[in-house]
Order: structure tokens, then sequence, then C-alpha cells
């Protein structure tokens, strides 16, 4: 069985809709895999790298879940990674300990999805994902999840259902690895 990490950068679950259902969704279907909510862990930013780095080498599969802002991951998300992924850990010449983990990213975001090449933002992670010797295993995007959306008639339960299948094709994915 591998060991899935889903980290949900959010940085207000209580004010999420689509990435809360894709979680729970996920949760739901795949009780064995392990969340890490870091806005709940982490909403001062002081992130505890010990703690993070020995999730990370639990897992086989490394989920990064997250609302784009500003065509980025968010910063709590970003500043996580920054904590978590150093030299000696990941990289470096003794840092191997993410050597061989898949990596898949999990995004949504406000625009709609065909709009721009949300994929050719995440180069960087992309890099760095190749730099700490791990093996990019691809994305699930949804667009058109706005706040602006959220108040049309109708529209929430539109939402619900792009999370709904969202979190389906995650699953699909992660079976294929
Ligand atoms: C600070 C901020 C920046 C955002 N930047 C973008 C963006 O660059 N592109 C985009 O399509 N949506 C953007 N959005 C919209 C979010 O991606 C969207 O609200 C989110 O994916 C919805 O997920 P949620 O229901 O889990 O909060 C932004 C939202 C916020 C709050």
């Amino acid at each position: 069985m591998k060991k899935i990490l889903i980290v949900s950068g959010h940085t207000d679950m209580n004010d999420s809709v689509a990435n809360k259902a894709i979680l729970a969704k996920f949760a739901e279907k795949l009780p064995e895999s392990r969340c890490v909510y870091l806005d709940k862990l982490y909403p001062d930013f002081k992130i505890d790298s010990k703690a993070e780095q020995e999730k990370l080498v639990w897992a086989d599969i490394i989920i990064l879940q997250f609302p784009v802002f500003w065509f980025s991951m968010p910063s709590l998300m970003h500043r996580w990674m920054e904590d978590t992924f150093l030299h000696g850990f990941s990289h470096g010449y003794t840092g191997n300990k993410l050597h061989g983990k898949k990596l898949i990213l999990s995004y949504t975001t406000g625009a709609p999805i065909e709009a721009l090449d949300f994929d050719a933002f995440f180069q960087n992670i992309k890099a760095a994902c190749s730099f700490c010797g791990m093996e990019y295993a691809g994305s699930i995007s949804t667009g058109s999840v706005s706040y602006a959306m959220r108040q049309e008639p109708g529209q929430m339960d539109a939402i619900l259902r792009k999370a709904d299948a969202h979190a389906q094709r995650l699953i699909e994915l992660v079976h294929q690895l």
C-alpha cells in the first residue's frame, strides 16, 4: 500500500469551499492517507521543520493541494517548502531523503482553467522536484471556483460538483502510480 501525504496550502480553510470539499472527498475515499492542514498547524507561519520532514520521509506520494494565489502557490505553502526542503535533507551531498518519492500538484483557480497555462507557472516546483530527486507525477486542476461565483445563484452547487470531480481525478491518478 502506497503511503500518501496530502499537504493543504490554503491559508484559511474556514473561508474555503473548493479545497475543503476536495480534501474531504479525498479523505473519505482514501482514509489511510494523511493530510496536513498548514493553516491549522502554522497560522503564525512558524513551520516545525523536523515534524514536517518526518511526514515527508513517511510518504511515497506527496500531493500539494492549494488554491492558486497570484499565479503561484499560497505564501504559507511556499514558507513550508522553504523551511522543510533543507540542505542535507532534500538536497546537498547527504540530502537524499526525498529521492524516488512522487509529487502531484493539485490546485484550484478562480479563472477558467483554459484561460491561462497554469501548469507553466509551476516550472519552479517541477525544477525543485527534480533537484530533490523526486518524480513529478502530474497535476490535477479545476478552474472557475472563484469567491465571486459563490454569490451567484446555483453556483455553490456547481463548485461542489467540480470539487467532487477533482477529487475523483486525483484518486485515479494516485491509483495509477
Ligand atoms: C489572494 C488571492 C489571489 C488569487 N490569485 C488568483 C490567480 O492568480 N489566478 C486565479 O485564477 N485565481 C486566483 N485567486 C482565486 C482563487 O484561486 C480561488 O478563490 C480558489 O481557488 C478557490 O478555492 P477555495 O474555495 O478552496 O478557497 C486568488 C484568490 C486570492 C484570495
